[in-house]
């Protein structure tokens, strides 16, 4: 299978897959984290969280594909699974989609330097996406920040869903 794919963008383009499936696992053990605190709302919204950035890796990879270009899965360190506080999650949760984004922006550079049309495409969407994603991760941490007492992080947790709706 010869590729069409400029080598600055294959790197980029792999490296973003594999920090979508690495983003997908530590919002996996947010959840699990959250269940095990009683923060049900929060668990559900990672576990949820963890499954888009799958289908994130799963797009990319599709895009190799389709281009002649099958992706190297990359080995994979463990996600951070101890936390202090649901503050301690949502700035790390904040920490892990700004991350993302200057992936995605490094990997739209490679594209445009290149001249790489289909990869540019593929990228807008992850561009926008991404602007959605630190909105509902800022806007985490400042509710989580606002419910200093017990009762608050109960209250932020039952409405966490709708709060943080991600405008999908
Ligand atoms: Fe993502
Ligand atoms: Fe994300």
């Amino acid at each position: 299978m010869s590729s069409s794919l400029p080598a600055a963008v294959l790197q980029e383009l792999t490296h973003q897959f594999n920090h979508e499936l690495l983003a997908a696992q530590s919002y996996l053990a947010l959840s699990v984290w959250c269940e095990a605190q009683n923060f049900s709302g929060c668990a559900a919204f990672f576990a949820k969280q963890a499954g888009e950035e799958r289908e994130h890796a799963d797009k990319i990879i599709a895009h190799l594909l389709d281009r002649g270009a099958p992706a190297a899965i990359a080995a994979m360190e463990a996600p951070r699974q101890k936390f202090s506080s649901l503050g301690d999650v949502a700035l790390h949760a904040q920490a892990l989609e700004q991350a993302n984004t200057k992936g995605i922006h490094a990997a739209l550079d490679a594209a445009v330097a290149a001249k790489d049309y289909p990869a540019q495409v593929l990228l807008h969407w992850f561009v926008s996406e991404q602007v959605e994603e630190e909105a509902w991760a800022s806007k985490m941490v400042a509710l989580v920040q606002r419910a200093n007492c017990a009762g608050g992080l109960s209250s932020f947790d039952r409405h966490v869903s709708d709060l943080l709706s991600t405008g999908k």
